[in-house]
């Protein structure tokens, strides 16, 4: 017996993003991301609440950094995701971020993350969904630790968390079920 809930912004798993731009005057600012991720094989998708600093950081440099926020360092990104760096400008350095300035784009590279993409603006869409950032991906940061011996990242050692919107928590990827677009043959063809 299934129950009808009615609408439910309930969708499992959601990644936890953060986001890296450069306020006004080149301090680093973050926030994380639930809501958005890879909307093609070299482009994300953003979603934002445009009264964030970082909408409009990302529309005067259009350019941001997305990194995959680990387990090791959930904290961390649950404190950007909570104060805005427009009351707390030294939001990144007060939970221990350390910012580099990114060799590809206009922001910042946030040292603990493991994976951080770096994008350009392609466009900014104020659409039926609200505000929209397309940045393409102009290249991939990872830690050396994280990559295999095979130049792919292995997730594995990337520990990323992900958001349960249902309990607003954060948790631990469980194990490995199988091959994508392998497990499903037993089927047929
Ligand atoms: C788990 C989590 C997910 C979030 N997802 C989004 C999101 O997808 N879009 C958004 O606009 N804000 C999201 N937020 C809220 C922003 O991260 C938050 O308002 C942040 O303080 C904005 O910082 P800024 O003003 O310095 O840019 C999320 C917060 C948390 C804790």
């Amino acid at each position: 017996m299934k129950q009808s809930l009615g609408v439910k912004a309930y969708l499992y798993p959601m990644p936890v993003l953060v986001i890296g731009t450069y306020n006004d005057d080149g301090t680093p600012d973050a926030m994380t991301m639930a809501w958005g991720g890879l909307c093609d094989y070299d482009k994300v998708a953003l979603n934002l609440e445009e009264a964030h600093l970082t909408s409009s950081n990302v529309a005067k440099r259009m350019a941001f950094t997305l990194a995959v926020a680990d387990c090791a360092h959930i904290a961390e990104a649950d404190y950007v995701g909570t104060v805005s760096g427009k009351t707390v400008p030294d939001k990144t350095a007060r939970c221990g971020l350390h910012a580099v300035k990114s060799e590809h784009v206009d922001a910042p590279v946030f040292e603990e993350f493991p994976v951080t993409l770096e994008c350009k603006v392609l466009e900014l869409q104020h659409g039926i969904a609200g505000f929209r950032v397309i940045g393409q991906i102009v290249n991939t940061l990872a830690d050396e630790r994280v990559v295999g011996a095979d130049g792919e990242i292995d997730s594995a050692k990337v520990d990323g968390a992900i958001f349960e919107t249902s309990g607003r928590t954060y948790c631990r990827t469980g194990e490995t079920l199988g091959g994508a677009w392998d497990i499903g043959q037993k089927f047929g063809k």
